[in-house]
């Protein structure tokens, strides 16, 4: 199949790009390199250095491509980022998506997989956990608004438009790197615990802070359902297949439209995690206590049955440390991370 990822440069969209050249399809990536590396792209695919709010050229793309299904990736991630800057997410991560469905519906793609997030959910009671797909959207923050205006824009045009069809994938906290070790996780500024640990365990930090001791959890941290990039891909790799199998039918909103959480359906704490991280590499590195980070939900953690009942999907690494491990062997190969950007 020709396949276009959107934020193919970029940590979960390279993964993909990985897994899908390997599986023998034709693979295009756009990214505007914004966040993306170059380097993070495999040689024999082909690279498009665009912006995706360009919809005339991604049309252009579409077409000479052939492209049959689109799996879009690229987005501006950070949360805090996203309170400061609202008009630059909306911008991108809405304005991006409305750019490339004009582009998708003149070039007559029938089929995409959307990356939306579990912070489309806001902050569901404890008594909601594990979440399921039904759970109220209530995001607390413009980056959770942004997935879910997007999902929303894409009910909407399915439903106008009955032989296409999208699944979006709400993704709790992506962890890990592929287990060859050839490609990782590089984010700049570095703001998610698993690559601080590592970049601790290598030295490159003096100590890490745990954001907030007194949340109601067990240990008093907070906990997050972490599934590894591989498992995380290979359920796009189902949804497309699903999509390819079924056409439009089966749609969870009136269209042809599908939803599931993405995680492996139990929680690690942040004490759980750095632990864990000290196992794996060996490394006592030190660790203080520090005030909540705004915004932190005390628990997320995703009921994975519906993708597992309706797609057969349900993740391989269910460990955290197995997950470490394989950021681990990244880290320590590119302890400086992609040498483009170096
Ligand atoms: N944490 C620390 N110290 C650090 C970094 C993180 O204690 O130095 C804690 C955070 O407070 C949080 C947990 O580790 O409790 C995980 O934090 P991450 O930043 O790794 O991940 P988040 O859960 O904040 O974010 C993830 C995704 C976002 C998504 C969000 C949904 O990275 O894209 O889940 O809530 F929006």
């Amino acid at each position: 199949m020709n396949v276009l990822v959107t934020g193919g440069a970029g940590y979960i969209g390279s993964h993909a790009v990985k897994r899908l050249h390997g599986d023998g399809h034709r693979v295009v990536v756009i990214d505007n390199l914004v966040r993306g590396h170059r380097a993070a792209v495999p040689d024999g695919v082909t690279f498009v250095e665009l912006d995706l709010r360009q919809t005339e050229a991604v049309t252009d793309v579409l077409r000479e491509h052939g492209v049959e299904c689109v799996m879009h990736f690229a987005a501006l991630a950070y949360v805090g980022e996203s309170v400061e800057q609202p008009l630059r997410y909306y911008d991108n991560n809405v304005g991006g998506s409305m750019s490339l469905l004009r582009a998708i519906d003149a070039a007559g793609v029938k089929r995409m997989v959307f990356s939306s997030t579990c912070a489309t959910y806001g902050e569901p009671a404890p008594e909601h956990m594990p979440m399921n797909e039904s759970l109220p959207q209530q995001p607390i923050n413009p980056y959770g608004w942004s997935k879910l205006m997007t999902e929303r824009a894409l009910i909407d045009y399915a439903v106008a438009t009955p032989d296409f069809a999208f699944v979006a994938h709400r993704y709790f906290n992506v962890a890990g790197s592929a287990a060859d070790g050839s490609i990782g996780e590089d984010h700049r500024p570095e703001t998610h615990l698993i690559p601080i640990l590592l970049q601790a365990a290598l030295g490159q930090r003096e100590h890490v802070t745990v954001f907030g001791d007194d949340y109601p959890t067990p240990d008093g941290t907070c906990i997050r359902d972490y599934i590894h990039v591989e498992d995380l891909i290979d359920a796009h790799v189902v949804a497309m297949d699903a999509l390819n199998d079924t056409g439009t039918t089966g749609g969870d909103s009136g269209g042809g439209g599908r939803f599931f959480n993405l995680g492996i359906g139990r929680g690690y704490s942040v004490r759980e995690v750095i632990d864990a991280a000290k196992r794996v590499t060996g490394v006592d590195f030190a660790v203080k206590d520090g005030a909540r980070r705004a915004g932190d939900p005390p628990q997320l953690f995703a009921d994975p049955s519906k993708i597992k009942r309706e797609l057969g999907w349900s993740a391989t690494y269910t460990d955290i440390e197995s997950m470490i491990e394989t950021a681990w062997k990244w880290f320590q190969a590119h302890p400086k991370g992609y040498v483009d950007d170096a």
